[in-house]
């Protein structure tokens, strides 16, 4: 795998953006969705991760969450994660630096490793929240007990604090996301398959806004054909392998 190209755009880039998806955590043992051992080939996305699935059967829909939160628990930051918040430090350093982290992922890797300037696109599976009212809290607790839990506010029931399909994303991190895309100078996007939307509109506008668009990923994808710079590998392997020295 050459990584030269890459090391040198991350080494000159002022306003750099990463945008990441489940391929980043593969390395960690987290399983992705698509894919041969996805999980979306194991599991309906229907039964699992939509409003509807969890009005019908909270108690299913909690048992798969409670699972992913125990492998990911038991998982540890990757060298894609750590040298991502190696990279953000660096970048903070320059007087017009600026870093920004936008992840897909809900596993909170990213942020164990040390990245700060991040946008969880799709929400965060260490947060509940009500299914009734505004109550939320962050509970790292492995095993989650009682399981569906309670809203001590109001006695509804609590879900994962996941973006599911059908809902929209936050509209604030929305904004601020296509802003750091707008801005970019260098776009690297990691281990998404770029299929699911509106979040994988994010790498076109920032190709559209003149940025220059890096891709890491094994495998080609939807948007492998818009970039600048594919580094077919994974990322992990990728990191491990670049010298991160940004001045
Ligand atoms: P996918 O599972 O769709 O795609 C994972 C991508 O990671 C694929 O393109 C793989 O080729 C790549 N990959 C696998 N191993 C890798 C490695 N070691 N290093 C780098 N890349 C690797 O996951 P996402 O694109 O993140 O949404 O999926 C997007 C959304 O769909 C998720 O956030 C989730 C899912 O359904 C919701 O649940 C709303």
């Amino acid at each position: 795998m050459d990584t030269r190209a890459l090391e040198v755009s991350l080494l000159n880039a002022k306003s750099l953006c990463v945008f990441t998806g489940a391929g980043v955590s593969q390395e960690s043992g987290i399983p992705t969705f698509r894919g041969e051992n996805g999980l979306w080939k194991q599991f309906r996305a229907e039964d699992l991760a939509t409003p509807e699935a969890f009005e019908r059967n909270p108690q299913l829909v909690w048992e798969w969450y409670a699972w992913r939160r125990e492998l990911i628990h038991n998982a540890q930051p990757n060298a894609a994660h750590r040298a991502l918040a190696q990279i953000e430090s660096a970048l903070s350093m320059k007087s017009d630096g600026r870093f920004t982290l936008i992840t897909q992922n809900v596993d909170g890797l990213h942020q164990r490793a040390g990245s700060q300037n991040i946008i969880l696109l799709h929400g965060d599976i260490w947060v509940l929240r009500c299914s009734a009212c505004d109550f939320q809290r962050r509970d790292e607790s492995v095993p989650l007990h009682p399981l569906p839990p309670i809203c001590p506010a109001c006695r509804s029931l609590l879900r994962p604090g996941v973006v599911w399909f059908g809902e929209p994303l936050p509209s604030a991190d929305w904004t601020d996301a296509t802003h750091a895309a707008e801005a970019a100078d260098v776009f690297l996007v990691i281990g998404t398959s770029a299929l699911v939307y509106p979040a994988a509109h994010l790498p076109q506008l920032a190709k559209q806004h003149g940025a220059q668009l890096i891709e890491i990923n094994p495998e080609r994808t939807a948007l492998s054909s818009l970039a600048d710079l594919f580094i077919q590998g994974k990322a992990a392997e990728a990191f491990a392998s670049i010298q991160i020295h940004i001045e």
